[in-house]
This record gives C-alpha cells, sequence and structure tokens, in this order.
C-alpha cells in the first residue's frame, strides 16, 4: 500500500456538474468532468497535443473538449477527434491522457492519484441517515495531512486553542485506553469529567453519562465520537487530501441525532463548528511556517499525544509500501487531564 493507492475526495458531488473542475492533489493536477450519464470521471490535467489544462476546457456530449485546439477526450482518457485532421485521416495511438478511478459516494467524488486499491472509500457514519442531522464542511489547512488528523484527535489542544469554547483546563485525572490495530488506533476516554464550556452547556443533555471515543483509520481519517445515550450522539468524521505537501483539504462531516430538535442544534452547533475548526487553521499555519523555517518536524512525543506517534509510524509505513504486521494489535491505559 503506497499512500497514492488510496480513496481522495477531490470535491463535493454538487460543486462537480457541466463545468469541468480542476483538483490538485499530491501536488499533481487533475481535472474532473461528468459524461452525459452524469458519471463523474477524471483524467491527469494536461492535453497530450500541446498539454494546455483541459479544465479550462468544456464537455460536449460524452468527451472533454480541450481549451487550445478542441482535440476531444473520452472518459478512457483516449482521443475521440481532432479537428483539424482531414477526413479519413486517423488518430494516432498516443493522442491520449491518464485517467484515475472516481467513486461518487455521500455527496462527494473520490479519486484514487495512484493504483486503486482493493477496498472501496469508507463511508461516512450515519451520513444523511434517517434520524441524524448531518452537515459537511471544506477546510483548506496551511499543514501537512500529519499535523492535520493530530489537531482533530487531540485532546490536550482544546483546553488551550478551544478555551471556553471547547473546554478549560481540569486537574481531574482520567484513564485513557488506547487500542492499536492493523489500520486504525483508537481512544475510549474512561469516566471522562465534563469540562465547563460553551458546547458542554448547549449540548450536552443533563445526566447522562458520556462515552468519549477517537480514532485514526488509515490513511487519513479521524473520527470522534460523543456519545450519551441512544437519543444523542455527535460524530466528527475528517477526511485529509494532501493537496500538497503544506496544504491539505479536509472535508469534514457531522452527523449527530438529538431527538427531535436535530435542526434546531445545528443552528447552532454549525456556526460554532466553523469557529472553532477557525482556531485549529489559525494554530496549524503557525506550526506550518515554523516547521518551513527550521526545515521539517523533530517532535517530542509524550505519551498523553495519545494516537499522535501511531498515525506517523502507520503512515511512514505505508509510504514505504510495506504491508502492517498482522499481529499488530495492542492496548494500553494512560492517565491523562485536559
Ligand atoms: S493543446 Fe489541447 S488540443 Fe492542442
Ligand atoms: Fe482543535
Amino acid at each position: 500500500m503506497s499512500l497514492q493507492n488510496e480513496w481522495y475526495i477531490a470535491c463535493e458531488s454538487r460543486g462537480l456538474q457541466r463545468k469541468p473542475v480542476a483538483v490538485r492533489m499530491f501536488a499533481t493536477d487533475f481535472v474532473l468532468w461528468r459524461n452525459s450519464q452524469g458519471a463523474a470521471q477524471c483524467a491527469v490535467d494536461r492535453c497530450a497535443h500541446r498539454n494546455a489544462p483541459l479544465s479550462q476546457g468544456f464537455v460536449k456530449e460524452d468527451c472533454l473538449v480541450c481549451p487550445y485546439h478542441g482535440w476531444q477526450y473520452d472518459g478512457h482518457g483516449q482521443c475521440q477527434r481532432i479537428p483539424s485532421l482531414a477526413e479519413g485521416r486517423s488518430i494516432p495511438a498516443s493522442a491520449c491522457i491518464p485517467t484515475r478511478q472516481v467513486r461518487e459516494m455521500n455527496g462527494y467524488v473520490w479519486i484514487c492519484p495512484g493504483e486503486p486499491p482493493a477496498s472501496e472509500p469508507r463511508a461516512f457514519p450515519h451520513c444523511d441517515e434517517p434520524g441524524w442531522t448531518t452537515f459537511r464542511m471544506k477546510t483548506r489547512f496551511a499543514s501537512n495531512v500529519e499535523a492535520c488528523l493530530e489537531n482533530f484527535l487531540d485532546c490536550p489542544h482544546t483546553a488551550t486553542v478551544h478555551r471556553g469554547w471547547f473546554r478549560n483546563p481540569d486537574p481531574r485525572e482520567m484513564d485513557a485506553v488506547v487500542r492499536k490495530g492493523t489500520d486504525f488506533v483508537e481512544v475510549d476516554f474512561q469516566n471522562e469529567p465534563t469540562t465547563d464550556s460553551v458546547i458542554a452547556r448547549l449540548f450536552y443533555p443533563k445526566n447522562c453519562h458520556l462515552q468519549h471515543t477517537d480514532r485514526f483509520l488509515m490513511p487519513n481519517l479521524s473520527r470522534v465520537d460523543y456519545r450519551f445515550d441512544d437519543r444523542h450522539h455527535f460524530i466528527i468524521t475528517s477526511q485529509a487530501t494532501p493537496v500538497e505537501e503544506l496544504i491539505t483539504d479536509v472535508y469534514t462531516v457531522i452527523s449527530f441525532c438529538y431527538g427531535r430538535i436535530g435542526w434546531l442544534v445545528r443552528l447552532i452547533f454549525e456556526p460554532m463548528s466553523r469557529h472553532i475548526i477557525q482556531q485549529d487553521v489559525d494554530i496549524l499555519k503557525l506550526q506550518g511556517t515554523n516547521l518551513k523555517r527550521f526545515g521539517g518536524p523533530e517532535y517530542t512525543h509524550v505519551e498523553t499525544d495519545l494516537i499522535a506517534l501511531h498515525v506517523q509510524s502507520m503512515r511512514r509505513r505505508a509510504e514505504r509500501g510495506e504491508p502492517p504486521p498482522s499481529n499488530e494489535t495492542s492496548e494500553k491505559r494512560i492517565r491523562i487531564r485536559f
């Protein structure tokens, strides 16, 4: 498994209509378009003729038309028409562009920038399901994928970066049980105390026990669950798409159930979530700028960086194309406070 041989969100489905769309991923430019049946297609954004960007062209019937001399490419990347060629002249076999596999699910278009994996993209849990309220956010971070994922799964920063909003510093300790599998790491917080914050005051139901779980799912997903009971459950899932070294597009899906007043909760929760994620954008921008100034990370880990160390080692191994060790499961209990 190389990190490129995986599914990544390229754009929202509703953002891909009649006009071709340019998408950058792993520092490569791709073009997305829809054929006459509405199926999403993807190719490298470079015309085989004189290398013009195909994303600046248009769609005609099933073909993507280059804006320069009008060569027309089908969904397999094969050129079907060259307007300047006289009747009966054949199209050279080299008149083609590399294409990529595409999937559409949960309101997103996913592409595989490398070789497609055996598995399909992972669905967002409870996305748009009856009884659940879902909203989506797209956020650009001036940082790398690992720094983003670490941030989404890192609790201690919430008491500083999101102080007052999400958590406040609290001396009470709890146990965090860290479980590791071949392609995931999850943390269960045991008897997490409720710290005073705007979020807790507005949304935590009274007299309910909080079950809080954070998960990293290879190679680029984070999932955070706040479950109080069957009728009160928040799930925040984020998928990180690497645009280039220090630019990451994060697609966050927040699905929650909250009895009958989900729609009302959303009215307050959505703008608040955007405000909180902007605080993460700001701190990661500072971190990214410093990484540039000092030329790469030199981290000091402590045991309360519960998930981060695993994120890095699992992704490094995938980057080198090594499979995960088949017996790699572990469980560890760590004392922590926020
Ligand atoms: S550059 Fe695309 S048709 Fe000439
Ligand atoms: Fe945060």
